[in-house]
């Protein structure tokens, strides 16, 4: 079949190594892509928010599914569009509702999801600039830290957790006031902080059935020992070595069921990925967050660990026939270290020429921020490349990662060399 997928980062790059890999998968474009995708897919100079320059191009190619990478094009709901078209309502898209989708496009949305379906979530209550004084009432009834999250999407940055009551009563005013994250935070929610350690529960869904997929372990921080600003994502780890089979259980009974119910219950379709954010409180899992996509750099270690065919997988997505498939997993553990632009979370330079590709044994690089210019592979965007390697534990696995990381070379190249050493 044709596949169109959606995206150019290093999750799509690892989608679309697995997906071609799959003998159901006769011609696979990505759009936009980057240097990686376009060495082994036909690279699309579309828009994914642009959904009539998608379905034209869906119509001139025959394209007959759409796998949707990142949340945006979820958020603004292709997968409405293709459906609500008469010509487009046959082709399966790969990813939630429009409504399945504000369970990452609003925190409100997603609190009062997890409140209605009983999941365990921290204590919360919203407020818009109405409501700014109540706002800065309810903080001062909390404990320290404050948590502040902005409404809607606000690339991974609206999120404050702050120490000081009078600092979090005027970062308060700050987003509902002044817009400190535009229209995203025209609303915020105020919620309970939450002390323990965080990991993440990848789910796959056809709105019935689910696959838990392996559990990874991503590094946000840019520098060492998980200090300074957030990134997307710096590294990644799979298996998680402190997830056991109870609390495996826990997740699974107390929140993976109870969302795919909810989405039952609620009449929402949702055909795609779900990932839960969690924090571990004395062993009880508790949701902190929803996205409606896989994580990047999560699905450069979970892919990889990925036996089974992924166009299979989605096909039986889109037919609701998900609880036919077995997942077949990896046993060996799977890493990534993320090679980013000097600068990066903050300003960074493009275009830099990235050398030593062809030196890469042992390991697969999958292109973040990537781009071909006149036959040379560039730098085009903050995070670059993610080095992927497996070992029989991630100990030997990211020691392959770095070995072949030396090997590369841009302009102010950056990464983290202590990815996977608080689980030692
Ligand atoms: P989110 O975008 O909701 O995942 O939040 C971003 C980050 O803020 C998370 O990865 C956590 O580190 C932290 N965080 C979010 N909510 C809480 C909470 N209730 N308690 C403690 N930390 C939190
Ligand atoms: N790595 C975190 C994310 O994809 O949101």
């Amino acid at each position: 079949m044709t596949i169109l997928l959606l995206g150019s980062g290093g999750r799509e790059h690892a989608f679309a190594w697995k997906m071609i890999q799959s003998p159901l998968c006769d011609k696979l474009f990505v759009a936009p892509g980057n240097a990686g995708t376009a060495a082994i897919a036909t690279n699309v100079n579309v828009s994914i928010t642009d959904f009539d320059a998608i379905k034209t191009f869906v119509l001139a190619e025959k394209v007959e599914m759409v796998v949707v990478g990142p949340e945006d094009p979820l958020v603004k709901g292709i997968y409405d569009f293709f459906l609500n078209d008469e010509k487009l309502s046959h082709i399966p898209v790969i990813g939630p509702s429009k409504i399945g989708a504000q369970l990452e496009g609003s925190k409100e949305f997603a609190k009062e999801f997890l409140i209605k379906h009983k999941i365990p979530t921290a204590a919360y209550d919203s407020f818009t600039a109405e409501t700014v004084e109540k706002g800065c009432e309810f903080l001062a009834t909390l404990q320290p830290p404050y948590v502040l999250k902005a409404d809607g999407l606000a690339a991974g940055k609206g999120v404050l957790i702050i120490y000081d009551l009078a600092e979090a009563k005027e970062e308060l005013r700050n987003m509902l006031v002044h817009q400190k994250f535009g229209a995203a935070s025209a609303k915020v929610v105020i919620e309970e902080f939450l002390d323990g350690i965080e990991l993440s529960c990848f789910v796959l869904t056809d709105g019935k059935s689910y696959k838990i997929l392996p559990t990874a372990k991503d590094y946000k921080r840019i520098g060492e020992g998980d200090t300074g600003l957030n990134t997307g994502g710096m590294g990644a780890v799979s298996p998680v070595p402190y997830v056991d089979a109870v609390l495996m259980e826990k997740i699974e009974t107390r929140i993976v069921k109870p969302t795919i119910e909810g989405f039952q219950k609620d009449g929402i379709a949702y055909k795609g990925f779900v990932f839960i954010g969690l924090i571990n409180v004395n062993n009880e899992p508790i949701v902190i967050e929803y996205n409606v996509r896989m994580g990047d750099p999560e699905t450069e270690v979970v892919v990889p660990r990925l036996k089974t065919d992924l166009v299979e997988l989605f096909l039986a997505v889109a037919n609701e026939k998900l609880d036919e498939m077995t997942l077949e997993v990896d046993e060996r553990s799977a890493t990534t270290v993320m090679v980013v632009s000097g600068g990066y979370p903050e300003n960074y330079e493009k275009g830099k020429i990235i050398s030593g590709l062809e030196k890469i044994t042992d390991s697969i690089v999958f292109h973040a921020g990537t781009k071909l210019d006149n036959g040379s592979v560039v730098t085009n965007g903050g995070r670059v490349l993610a080095v992927t390697s497996y070992g029989n534990d991630f100990q030997e696995a990211i020691k392959k990662s770095y070995q072949n990381i030396d090997k590369l070379d841009f302009d102010k190249m950056n990464f983290r060399k202590d990815i996977g050493n608080d689980l030692l």
